[in-house]
């Protein structure tokens, strides 16, 4: 007799407004308006909430992914949701999802990209996308205590929407984790969720001045969270610099693994991931911020949304280096 796993209800909600295909074609010595011949095709499922909900799945937090999927190419997304038992709650559109091509020169070494914007929505189909989201958290919240919203809005969506979404996750007795930047993230930080991941450019973009420094970095943050009562903690990543995590009472400095990363892509999204794995675990700041940055880690060192086995980023979390500012 087979015993079969039993299903658990999901704990976190990951949003995707906006998720896309990536794909990309290998040449070497690219000639623009002639034919070229392929070395090699490659393509991947991409989209920051479902990049969150694939490192959450793989740290066996039971997770839902929801958002706007186009139906024409969803396979290789239900794939990836089937491989790891993710509950899809995608709201369908006609037409594909779009594609972005990365053409990657071998000869050059140079990457072009070429993105594609996201669906165009009429307002009845918008209406009814943003319907689809509602049920879908009348639903899944409060049993997911957790909605991450992440990623940029497809064209035609108010800048208001996450802040739309942050107000009707609090209406359900949910958390709310915002991976947003340029408009979306400032009308979204008004609506106060709970916490916020930029990165520096994002940060600085949303404070409107630069930031050259950490003690630049600790000031911003600090003054956003003094300004904003809901926001409970800031998470500002620095790529090979590491990253802040602050609350209002204490701030901890993160230290990247000493690594040679294979791909930076995604090494934000894995962060979000580590951020509410932590929660959910009632960590310290301290272990909050070594596990997002062992997320972070692990994530570097392989292509895709993908983390090894959770006791070894576990392990990874035990060294990173901490410390703790004034
Ligand atoms: N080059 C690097 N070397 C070491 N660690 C890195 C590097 N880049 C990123 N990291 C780790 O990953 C974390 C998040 O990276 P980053 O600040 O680049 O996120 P991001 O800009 O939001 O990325 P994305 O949105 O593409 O996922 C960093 O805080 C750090 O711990
Ligand atoms: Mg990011």
């Amino acid at each position: 007799m087979t015993t079969k796993t039993p299903k658990r209800a999901p704990t976190v909600l990951t949003i995707t407004l906006n998720p896309a295909l990536d794909h990309t074609v290998e040449v070497s010595g690219l000639q623009v308006g002639e034919v070229n011949r392929a070395l090699k095709m490659q393509v991947d499922v991409g989209g920051k909430g479902i990049n969150v909900a694939s490192c959450l799945a793989d740290f066996r937090v039971a997770t839902a992914v929801s958002g706007l999927l186009g139906s024409e190419n969803a396979a290789l997304f239900e794939t990836l949701f089937d491989a790891k038992h993710i509950e899809n709650h995608f709201h369908y559109l006609p037409g594909l999802t779009r594609i972005n091509t990365k053409l990657v020169d071998r000869a050059s070494g140079e990457t072009t990209d070429v993105n594609m914007p996201g669906p165009c929505l009429a307002a009845d189909a918008m209406a009814a996308a943003n319907a689809h989201l509602d049920d879908c958290f009348a639903t899944l919240l409060p049993h997911a205590g957790w909605v991450v919203l992440a990623g940029s809005l497809p064209p035609g969506w108010p800048a208001e929407t996450y802040a739309r979404l942050i107000t009707a996750a609090h209406s359900h007795g949910a958390q709310v984790v915002l991976d947003a930047s340029g408009a979306a993230l400032s009308a979204a930080i008004a609506a106060g969720p709970d916490i916020a991941k930029p990165n520096r450019s994002e940060l600085a973009e949303l404070v409107g001045h630069a930031l050259p420094d950490t003690a630049a970095v600790v000031a911003a943050a600090r003054t956003l969270l003094q300004n904003n009562a809901a926001l409970r903690m800031l998470v500002v990543s620095m790529g090979g610099d590491g990253a802040l995590f602050i609350k209002r009472e204490e701030s901890v400095l993160a230290h990247p693994a000493p690594i040679e990363p294979l791909s930076t892509v995604g090494a934000g999204d894995a962060m979000v991931a580590g951020i509410v794995a932590a929660t959910l675990e009632g960590a310290s700041l301290t272990q909050t911020a070594r596990l997002a940055t062992a997320f972070s880690a692990a994530k570097l060192q392989r292509l895709g949304p993908h983390l090894p086995a959770p006791e070894l980023v576990r392990d990874l979390a035990e060294n990173i280096t901490t410390n703790t500012l004034a």
